[in-house]
């Protein structure tokens, strides 16, 4: 049936009005994240050169917009609405990075379902979401977008939010279709500085960058966003082999590929060619839609006369198009996001529920000396630049996010307890980060706020520093050389440590910082991250004991910038190191470990783990072998517990990781209970690209090890017998 409408419908369009149909247009006076931005859109809807828009500000002016393209437009195609609806709608859920920290599958797809809700409330037809782009590198200030580090718990999040987003039918107005981005290896940019080159082997791409992507397009992605980075020498918009090859052919994508903004005009300075020739190579390599460049629309029709594209190739990318607006039931109702004039407050007491869940259960507990739980009689200073503020706590990418739902952590603090508070200092002295992050220095000097805050502590029985990044210091184009605490707030902390009183730390933002200093010297840590909307009365729950934190790290923490990339699946190397060797694979000035390593977090009770079994020591090819461990809360508190299972491949022909996750469990113990958790490992856990890229299990030694973290593990060994 949808073949043979838009067949029907094509029939009738011009080589204009296909064209138009690939031309994807940032709003006049949006928003812009580039350095060009579009102009005189509506006339261009009107003629029927536009097939969808995004940064459009309200409901009214999307619903405008669309009467303009059905009522003045020729053939009246709606136009699809897209948007940058990356962690909630107008009730913001943590960052994903933070998100990511949950573990917690069940509540990312809940978080993604609701932003689907209200965004399709809101005129909104499609979400530039969920990215998916792996990274070793916190200095890229897009980690806060992804899930971190890991393939194997990158890609269940991304099937996780493919799901809440288009749901089962996208052809309602609940539902929004997806969009996986940035294919591919956009978190790989060399040395974390965005938009960067990417170089990289075939096999590791396979191994450890691809999974999500194709895990996202496995669970129905309806949309596919290419990155800015070239890969190899080829920029991703023109890619054929990353297009084509793998996306389409290998792994069966059906969808449309639209470019990233600007992206196609770009590849002039990739120094790849003109906006003619690069247009031609994008849609050539399967690109269906332009977004902002205006290359398409403007250019390939001269580019089909002299032979350079195909008619075929326009044809199959507006066809895409158009089968996604199909999918969306714009055709049926081109309005069917574009009615409801009232917020369902029954949703909204719902999703505010949820995003406090979600930010409690992305708070991770780096450090604790005693010092939490707060005691409800404590005088309790909250001192720091971030204390107040509330815009910081949503993070980066909130274009609709409701301000008044959001209290600051001071505020949320004084519903608790004996609270004095003192700014103490300001975010950064850095004058280019200050215009950046719009901060106005004030008229206090330094030297004043910082007297404030000591005496503030002074006063107090223990201090709550609330510091960090602002939203702006994170997310796209914010990249970091330096990713430690900025040095205002470095004075501050010492200051406050200095008094003698126990410092709590809790670290706003959206990357893993350099918190060396920070460990060594404070009582405790909270990492709560940008947690969204109910960030504040998360953090206050989880300060005073009314939430118990579970949340474990999806990205390691570095000592020292020079070690990154530091990650835990790293391999073993030729001479790995033996403490006190000299020539082995090592820092001479640092320890080769992260501060904090994949999979660590703490929690106020402590789960003791007992010894790891497996029912068999060989597994047959087509078999499943079993291991289980036991694990007891030993504490005072209840609370969650998230057993890890890694496995490493010993011997193999091509050098495998030291260890790779393949499982882990939420468990939810009382104190004094104890639980057998058991897994079940199966072929396609032990598979792996070799230098063919053939997916395979090799016969020979395994390892499986299991624990709280990546690095505090018991470990058994089996071998793996072919048939
Ligand atoms: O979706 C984003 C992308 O992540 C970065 N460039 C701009 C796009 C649209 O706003």
């Amino acid at each position: 049936e949808m073949l043979s409408y838009i067949d029907s419908l094509m029939s009738k369009m011009t080589l204009d009005e296909k064209l138009g149909q690939l031309n994807l247009l940032a709003w006049d006076g949006s928003l812009t994240t580039g350095a060009a931005a579009n102009t005189g859109v509506s006339q261009k809807v009107a003629n029927g050169l536009v097939g969808g828009l995004f940064n459009i500000e309200s409901l009214q002016e999307r619903r405008k917009i669309q009467e303009l393209a059905i009522r003045q437009s020729r053939l009246g195609i709606p136009l699809m609405f897209g948007q940058d609806v990356i962690h909630g709608h107008h009730i913001i859920f943590p960052i994903p990075l933070a998100l990511s920290c949950s573990w917690d599958l069940d509540l990312i797809e809940l978080t993604a379902k609701a932003a689907a809700y209200e965004a399709s409330a809101d005129g909104i037809d499609w979400v530039f979401s969920p990215m998916v782009d792996i990274s070793r590198d916190p200095r890229w200030g897009r980690v806060a977008e992804g899930a971190g580090e890991d393939t194997y718990l990158g890609s269940l999040i991304a099937e996780a939010m493919v799901k809440g987003y288009q749901g089962t039918n996208m052809a309602t107005d609940e539902s929004v279709m997806a969009c996986v981005k940035h294919y591919a290896l956009y978190g790989a940019a060399e040395a974390g500085r965005d938009y960067n080159t990417v170089d990289m082997s075939k096999i590791r791409m396979f191994q450890d960058y691809l999974p999500p992507y194709q895990a996202a397009v496995d669970a129905g992605v309806g949309s596919v966003m290419t990155s800015f980075n070239d890969i190899n020498g080829i920029p991703a918009t023109s890619n054929k082999w990353l297009i084509d090859d793998v996306l389409r052919k290998n792994w069966g994508f059906n969808g449309f590929i639209v470019t990233d903004y600007t992206a196609i005009s770009e590849m002039g300075n990739h120094g790849i060619g003109d906006l003619k020739t690069s247009s031609a190579l994008a849609i050539d390599a399967g690109i269906d839609m332009d977004m902002v460049s205006e290359g398409f629309v403007n250019t390939l029709k001269p580019s089909l006369d002299e032979g350079a594209v195909s008619l075929s190739v326009i044809d199959q990318a507006c066809k895409r198009v158009l089968e996604a607006k199909y999918k969306l039931g714009l055709f049926n109702d081109p309005f069917i996001r574009l009615k409801k004039d009232s917020v369902n407050k029954l949703k909204e007491t719902e999703f505010m529920e949820l995003s406090l869940m979600a930010a409690q259960k992305s708070c991770v507990l780096l450090k604790n000396n005693n010092t939490l739980p707060l005691k409800s009689d404590q005088r309790v200073a909250v001192i720091g630049p971030l204390a107040d503020s509330k815009k910081d706590l949503l993070g980066t990418w909130v274009l609709s996010g409701e301000m008044d739902k959001v209290q600051s952590i001071k505020e949320a603090a004084q519903k608790k307890g004996n609270i004095l508070y003192a700014e103490g200092a300001k975010l950064t002295d850095n004058k280019e980060l200050r215009k950046l992050i719009n901060y106005n220095p004030g008229n206090k000097v330094d030297e004043v706020m910082l007297k404030e805050a000591v005496q503030t502590a002074q006063m107090s029985d223990v201090v709550v520093a609330v510091l960090g990044e602002s939203a702006a210091m994170s997310g796209e184009a914010s990249s970091m050389a330096d990713i430690s605490l900025q040095r205002t707030q470095k004075q501050l902390l010492r200051a406050l440590v200095k008094t003698g009183k126990p410092v709590v730390l809790v670290l706003v933002g959206g990357r893993p910082l350099t918190l060396e200093w920070e460990a060594e010297n404070c009582a405790a840590i909270l990492q709560c991250w940008s947690g969204g909307t109910q960030t504040a009365p998360a953090v206050s729950n989880v300060l005073w004991g009314d939430y118990n934190p579970s949340g474990r790290l999806t990205m390691s923490f570095p000592r020292k910038v020079g070690q990154i990339p530091v990650y835990y699946n790293m391999k073993n190397t030729g001479r790995p190191l033996i403490s006190g060797i000299k020539y082995t694979s090592q820092f001479i000035d640092v320890s080769n470990k992260p501060l904090y390593p994949f999979g660590y977090g703490l929690s106020y009770t402590s789960f003791e783990y007992g010894d790891l079994t497996i029912h068999d020591n060989v597994m047959h090819q087509g078999d499943t072998i079993t291991a289980s461990i036991t694990i007891k809360n030993i504490g005072e508190y209840e609370g969650e517990e998230t057993p890890q299972l890694y496995i490493r491949d010993l011997v193999a022909s091509v050098t495998r990781p030291l260890k790779e996750l393949k499982a882990f469990k939420k468990v939810y113990l009382k104190p004094g209970e104890e639980t057998t958790i058991e897994f079940q490992i199966s072929d396609k856990d032990l598979k792996f690209f070799n230098d063919k890229l053939e997916y395979l299990v090799e016969p020979g030694e395994f390892q499986i090890s299991i624990g709280p973290n990546s690095e505090d593990v018991k470990t058994q060994n089996f071998h793996y017998k072919l048939k």
